[in-house]
């Protein structure tokens, strides 16, 4: 005998209430950087548009720094820590493989027994932990679900290497998703190139973070904006509509490039990484958080987030700014 299977919960669509941000209180600056490396700030501002960036203090690990940027959304959405039933914490820079990172966030905010699980899909990881977290409101999995970025790429930086600490930088930003009648959250696009999988790699857990940065620089100016277009498409939003784009915040001459790209007529494009760094599966988040904060996006209208990294993978999806 066989029995039907009922989803109670399914919602028709989800939806994206509040940002909440968390740069450390460290600031460092390119002056500051060519004390100990050989550069200068110009040369980091033209090719990468770097002017300082955040490192978190020896007390600031993911958690910390997630339970920050978690506690300030879940404030900023009105929910209760009791609303989230769902909470994944996407990060590439964790100082451990295990236990991940996002039950204990959830505890230290009073969230009682959510799911809760880490992802790593590195820079992207975000679009990759919301699109999840969408998908398990509709599916009726969740209701309401935390989804954080939080890196530490300080601490996976050999500070030696120009080639690289004048790049990654530390933070965390996070989103509560909600169940809703309308779709807020476009169908994420994703993918991955794993024949490029040494392209952005930490070898071994002694090793720092190595690219081979002209190639992930082409691949990036080159694969990323048809998939921002396919995510514009698979939500039935033109270019010209959307009021922001905000890819990841890896380089500045990249952002421009993918903007450039898109054609987005109407859109600001974040440009976070002037103060923030590239802080990976942070970035977005950071980037989106402080635009809404400052007043420069509209609450309602379309913005396309577009995640791409170490993998390679990429992600990308339109939401509805709350
Ligand atoms: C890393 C990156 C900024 C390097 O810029 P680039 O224009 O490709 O520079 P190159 O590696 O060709 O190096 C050019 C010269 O600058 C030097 N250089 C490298 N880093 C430097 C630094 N921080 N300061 C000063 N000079 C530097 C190189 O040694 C080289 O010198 P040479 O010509 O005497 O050999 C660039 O490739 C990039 O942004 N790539 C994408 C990386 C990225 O976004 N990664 C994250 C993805 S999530």
């Amino acid at each position: 005998m066989t029995s039907a299977i009922t989803i109670p919960d399914a919602a028709p669509g989800a939806r994206i209430l509040a940002f909440g941000d968390y740069r450390p209180a460290r600031i460092v600056t390119n002056d500051e950087l060519a004390e100990t490396v050989d550069t200068n700030d110009e040369w980091i501002r033209s090719r990468v548009g770097i002017a300082e960036r955040r490192i978190a203090g020896d007390d600031e690990g993911i958690v910390e720094l997630g339970v920050h940027a978690a506690g300030k959304a879940l404030a900023n959405s009105g929910l209760a820590p009791s609303d989230i039933d769902l909470v994944i914490l996407a990060t590439c820079s964790a100082e451990t493989p295990m236990p991940g990172h996002a039950a204990q966030v959830a505890h230290r905010l009073g969230i009682e027994a959510p799911g809760a699980f880490d992802l790593n899909a590195a820079c992207a990881g975000f679009c990759y932990a919301l699109g999840t977290a969408s998908a398990a409101v509709r599916a009726g999995s969740a209701r309401n679900v935390l989804v954080i970025g939080s890196e530490k790429m300080s601490q996976w930086v050999d500070w030696t290497d120009r080639s690289t600490c004048i790049i990654f930088a530390d933070g965390a930003g996070a989103a509560v998703v909600t169940a809703s009648e309308t779709p807020g959250i476009g169908p994420v696009v994703w993918g991955s190139a794993g024949d490029k999988y040494d392209k952005i790699i930490i070898d071994d857990r002694n090793s720092f973070i190595r690219q081979e940065g002209q190639a992930v620089f082409r691949w990036a100016t080159s694969a990323i904006a048809p998939v921002a277009l396919q995510a514009c498409e698979r939500a039935g939003v033109r270019p010209e509509e959307l009021a922001a784009v905000v890819p990841h915040q890896a380089n500045l001459r990249i952002i421009e490039a993918i903007a450039r790209k898109v054609k987005a007529s109407n859109a600001i494009v974040a440009d976070d990484i002037v103060q923030s760094g590239n802080t990976s599966g942070a970035s977005i988040p950071l980037a989106l958080s402080r635009m809404i904060e400052r007043g420069d996006v509209p609450s309602g209208a379309p913005a396309l987030l577009v995640g791409f990294g170490a993998g390679l993978s990429y992600a990308a999806q339109v939401i509805q700014i709350p």
